[in-house]
């Protein structure tokens, strides 16, 4: 045995992005199985471009994407999924004529499938949901389905883009812990994209802070929380310039980030 227990999901030199055209460029990164990893970056920085690539939509233009040590970049995304890396996508992609039910059911098949009233403990709001169809429910509601969908198969990865994307912060206080909790669990490795800085910070243990493709800044998610400025900076790299040459001012909710300035 290694000191260092292999990690859940291992990134090296990894390049990613369309038709050849780098868009993330040279990211290491690390998630240990059990580990709760917050993605964060402005707009267009390429955190769905990272996603949607360890989950098999996109080849990488070069690098290493190991789970669990093995080399994982060559494989279709539906035996990805049979190998337990499930992507939350920001769209949600539900189906708006199936119910809760329906979709928790088409998710989940084998013995290792997490049972409807544990998939429940974990999303009780969904109980009240269950015959219902995904078209009729609330934003909050249509995202915890679209989180309870990709833990019925007990994930080893779980890639989480953007879940509050259009949410109230209020729902988003409710949703973020679930993915702590579902990694003290179930084991599984939690990599996740999330616009409210503060709020990622409090339920990872570790983030990484991509800028134009890069990765500026990684640390312990405690340590960064007591940095904003650091924080700040590291952002202020994706700031737009306008046709005039001006910088708006600080960067805000309406850039697509939402860092806070509390403690
Ligand atoms: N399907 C695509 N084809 C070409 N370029 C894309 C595509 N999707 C995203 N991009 C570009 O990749 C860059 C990163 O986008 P994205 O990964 O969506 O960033 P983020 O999720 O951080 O906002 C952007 O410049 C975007 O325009
Ligand atoms: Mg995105």
């Amino acid at each position: 045995m290694s000191a260092k227990e292999t990690p859940r999901l291992r990134l090296e030199g990894f390049v990613a992005g369309y038709f050849g055209q780098p868009v993330v460029r040279d990211v290491d990164l690390e998630v240990a199985a059990g580990g709760v990893v917050a993605l964060l970056g402005a707009n267009g920085a390429g955190k769905t471009t990272t996603l949607e690539t360890i989950a098999g939509l996109h080849s990488p233009i070069a690098g290493a994407i190991e789970v669990d040590g093995e080399e994982i970049s060559a494989r279709p995304t539906y035996l990805l999924a049979r190998a337990g890396i499930s992507l939350v996508p920001e769209s949600r992609a539900l189906f708006g004529g199936l119910t809760v039910r329906e979709h928790l059911r088409l998710a989940g098949s084998g013995d290792k499938a997490l049972s409807e009233s544990d998939l429940l403990e974990l999303l009780p709001e969904l109980e009240k949901c269950l015959t219902r169809k995904a078209g009729v429910l609330s934003g909050g509601e249509q995202q915890m389905l679209a989180v309870g969908r990709a833990l019925v198969g007990r994930p080893r990865l779980l890639l989480v883009d953007e879940m509050s994307l259009g949410l109230a912060p209020i729902i988003v206080e409710r949703l973020l812990p679930i993915l702590r909790r579902v990694a003290e669990e179930m084991g599984t490795g939690v990599l996740f994209v999330e616009q409210h800085v503060p709020l990622a910070l409090e339920v990872a243990d570790h983030a990484y802070v991509l800028s134009h493709g890069r990765m500026v800044l990684e640390g312990n998610a405690a340590e960064l929380r007591r940095q904003p400025e650091l924080l700040r900076s590291s952002y202020l790299g994706d700031e737009v310039v306008d046709a005039g040459g001006n910088k708006p001012g600080p960067i805000g909710p309406g850039q697509g980030s939402q860092l806070g300035g509390e403690n």
